[in-house]
């Protein structure tokens, strides 16, 4: 095992970082009690870096990218750190968050339509969103950066004109990728930006990306259930289970060998060219308002040990880069006696009852 760098870091020292997140906590009121649904994330990004972020349905991931956004809708509340540009954006208000939102950090969506206004031509969502941010560009000057970068997405200067309704699905989302990126924002959450999409369409945004990356040094957080994406498009991947990220390293490295179980049994359900059989993960992330004790994933976990539903896991470093938190990989010295033995099924049922 390699000494740990700084908690919650992979990428050296802080000052170099875009975006530094620490022990960010999101819930949501409900009459249930709250939704813990990010629980004490911490991760980091350096310019020009892209972090996949995956996980099963509802394990908090959306949450994170617009709690670091400070979007979270009425009833949901932060608590932590998220440090950019000296700032912590989890204590700005929301008229400070929207300030920086467009020329400093940008939101790419899934559903284009809410962001585009079917009465608006192209034409006016561009100006409209220069003017916002850029009050003294000029009528040329707006137009010069959005066919700039329209032509960036592959849409021709003709459609410049056209209303929304009058381009396809990927076109428009390719639509509301240009009108983040005519702000150059310095960071971008992107959420799910090529769900469904075509492939070659996929194909053209993930190009796009690389492009970003390497012209304007944009740090992103790229959400998205599609592994192979992350595995062509990202520096690092990040593993989201029940509100926590349960492992971080380098996109190959943690594909190759994945250290957390989640991670290995979330890689063997995906479909590839050489599936010959599907696997799924017995059973269904958890109740975020009353999460399994311990390890959340103990239930359903192959290799869960004693200590497991005991004890929440402490992150570990089994390589310089690669971060873990599961009791496979220790720390030993905080596992009690017979902790290391397995957990019998039927231990697991009960300890879900009680
Ligand atoms: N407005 C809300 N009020 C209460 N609970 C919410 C709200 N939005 C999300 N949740 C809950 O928070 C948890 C995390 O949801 P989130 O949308 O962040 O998951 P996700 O990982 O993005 O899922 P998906 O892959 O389906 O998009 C889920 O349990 C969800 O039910
Ligand atoms: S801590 Fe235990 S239950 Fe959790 S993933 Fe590791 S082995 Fe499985
Ligand atoms: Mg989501």
């Amino acid at each position: 095992m390699t000494t740990p760098p700084r908690s919650g870091s992979l990428s050296g020292e802080a000052e170099h970082d875009a975006l530094s997140v620490r022990d960010l906590r999101v819930w949501y009121g409900t009459e249930r009690g709250p939704v813990r649904a990010v629980d004490g994330v911490n991760f980091n990004l350096r310019p020009g870096e892209i972090l996949g972020l995956v996980g099963e349905s509802g394990c908090g991931k959306s949450t994170l990218g617009r709690g670091v956004l400070g979007l979270l809708p009425p009833g949901a509340k932060a608590a932590g750190e998220v440090r950019f540009r000296g700032e912590n954006l989890v204590e700005l208000s929301q008229k400070q968050m929207q300030s920086r939102r467009g020329p400093e950090i940008g939101l790419i969506f899934q559903e284009p339509m809410t962001r585009l206004n079917p009465l608006m031509r192209i034409s006016q969502h561009f100006e409209e969103t220069l003017r916002v941010h850029e009050p003294d560009i000029s009528t040329a000057e707006a137009k010069h950066r959005a066919l700039e970068a329209l032509r960036g997405m592959g849409i021709p200067p003709t459609r410049y004109r056209n209303y929304p309704h009058e381009f396809s699905g990927g076109m428009r989302q390719r639509l509301m990728i240009a009108l983040t990126l005519v702000l150059r924002p310095s960071f971008i959450v992107a959420d799910e930006p090529t769900t469904a999409l075509d492939v070659l369409v996929e194909a053209q945004i993930i190009r796009i990306l690389h492009d970003l990356r390497r012209n304007f040094d944009t740090a992103m957080l790229l959400i998205t259930h599609n592994l192979g994406i992350i595995a062509e498009a990202c520096d690092r991947v990040a593993v989201m289970y029940a509100g926590h990220i349960v492992e971080e390293g380098k996109a190959r490295q943690v594909f190759s060998s994945p250290a957390h179980p989640y991670t290995r049994e979330l890689l063997r359900s995906t479909i590839s060219l050489r599936t010959t059989g599907l696997h799924y993960i017995p059973g269904a992330p958890p109740d975020l308002v009353d999460a399994p004790s311990g390890c959340t994933f103990h239930p359903r976990c192959p290799d869960a040990m004693r200590v497991c539903p005991d004890q929440d896991p402490v992150e570990v470093y089994p390589t310089g880069n690669q971060r873990v938190s599961c009791w496979l990989h220790g720390p030993e010295d905080r596992i009690p006696e017979g902790g290391r033995e397995p957990l019998a099924r039927q231990e697991i049922d009960l300890a879900d009852e009680a």
